[in-house]
């Protein structure tokens, strides 16, 4: 189920993708205002249709849940920040979010050791919560943006992220 979740996901993004749009200056100032300086650096290097669909998420988070709660809306702009790692476009996205789902995470464990190509990148990929809270871990972030970070592809049972509040933000990811 959540693999075809993914998917759909992945579709509709993908489409939006082949023609990304910078956005308008003055949501780049809201972006600005609820990240770090630093966060906002990285941030800023994300592919353009990542930096919309971010935005998305972000204003959609915040109107479920508020803006008092800055740490959560970072989460929501910087949830796949952990995939600027590897370096995937569009449609090598589509190829890795495929290949992830069906090939045994314990086979790609052996991949670890490389330190570049393709199998590298697609272990990146998979890896990308853990090597995006340890980037943000490395900022300084807020343990709460942090933790979304980390856990936003976990099962509900396993969030350290109070429930209404990771339901609000996986709700506007998956909208
Ligand atoms: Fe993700
Ligand atoms: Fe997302």
């Amino acid at each position: 189920m959540k693999f075809f979740q993914n998917i759909a996901h992945l579709n509709k993004r993908f489409w939006v993708s082949l023609n990304p749009e910078q956005l308008p200056e003055e949501d780049l100032d809201w972006v600005r205002f609820q990240l770090s300086e630093n966060e906002f650096a990285y941030w800023e290097r994300l592919p353009l249709a990542d930096q919309s669909h971010s935005f998305q998420v972000a204003k959609q988070t915040q109107s479920l849940i508020g803006g008092q709660e800055k740490s959560f809306i970072a989460a929501a702009l910087l949830h796949d920040i952990g995939k600027l790692e590897s370096g995937f476009g569009t449609f090598g996205r589509v190829f890795a979010t495929v290949f992830c789902f069906f090939y045994p995470p314990t086979r790609m464990e052996k991949w670890q050791e490389r330190d570049k190509g393709l199998r590298r990148r697609l272990v990146d990929y998979s890896n990308h919560p853990s090597i995006g809270a340890k980037l943000l871990n490395d900022l300084d972030s807020q343990q709460e943006t942090i933790a979304w970070v980390l856990e936003h592809h976990s099962e509900k049972e396993n969030w350290v992220t109070p429930k209404e509040i990771g339901e609000a933000l996986s709700s506007a990811d998956n909208d």
